[in-house]
């Protein structure tokens, strides 16, 4: 046990650890971190993949923005401070699910480069992959699904992201993927091929 300021005791050495469960699952546990600009099509090949991945036997878990927000961070807005508290308790929840051996995929905006990078140490370098879902701007303003690109428009939404709020795309991505004059069943399969080489125990 180690003692932490605080009177806090945290305990790692006794417990089993994601080898443990990785083997018990059949799986190696990765979070695969989608970011991209809202719109971007991120929970729509999240869907696809998690139905595929599943029907192969692996076990899974689907995390977006729009849920979370309903939740865990029903607290939280949009400015910067609250994107940061976002993304550091979706990474925390992420590293409970990857020590437990399961594959996360996360759909959040994640809109700043030093954001992402604060997920990918609290989840750990190792297993966090990044993936960038490039739909331009001005593709996602036009598809508009959730009529949200309208009312930042007219200044009825605040801090929108790629608007009045930044949006800094990822330098050097594990994987980036496209999806304009592709269907979502072909981007979801560009990602599941990327991915299932890693998450396949030998
Ligand atoms: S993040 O920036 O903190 O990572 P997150 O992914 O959780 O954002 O939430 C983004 C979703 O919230 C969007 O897909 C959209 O539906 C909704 N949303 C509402 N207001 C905003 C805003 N100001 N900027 C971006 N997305 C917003």
């Amino acid at each position: 046990m180690k003692e932490r300021p605080g009177n806090i005791f945290t305990f790692h050495d006794e417990v089993l650890g994601k080898e443990d469960k990785e083997a018990l699952l059949g799986q190696r546990a990765y979070a695969v971190w989608m970011t991209g600009l809202s719109g971007s099509g991120k929970t729509t090949i999240a869907k696809i993949l998690e139905r595929r991945l599943h029907a192969e036997g692996f076990l899974t878990r689907l995390l977006d923005g729009d849920n979370v927000r309903d939740g865990l961070n029903r607290n939280l807005g949009f400015t910067a401070e609250d994107r940061a508290e976002n993304i550091r308790r979706i990474a925390e929840v992420n590293k409970l699910f990857t020590e437990c051996g399961v594959i996360t995929i996360n759909c959040f905006v994640s809109p700043t480069k030093e954001i992402r990078s604060s997920a990918k140490n609290i989840i750990g370098a190792e297993h966090f992959l990044e993936v960038f879902v490039d739909t331009p701007l001005e593709v996602c303003e036009f598809r508009d699904v959730k009529g949200l690109y309208k009312k930042a428009r007219r200044g009825e939404i605040k801090n929108f992201t790629g608007l009045d709020a930044p949006f800094e795309a990822p330098d050097n991505p594990s994987l980036a993927v496209t999806t304009e004059g592709k269907t979502p069943e072909q981007t979801a399969d560009d990602l599941y091929r990327f991915l299932h080489a890693k998450i396949k125990r030998k």
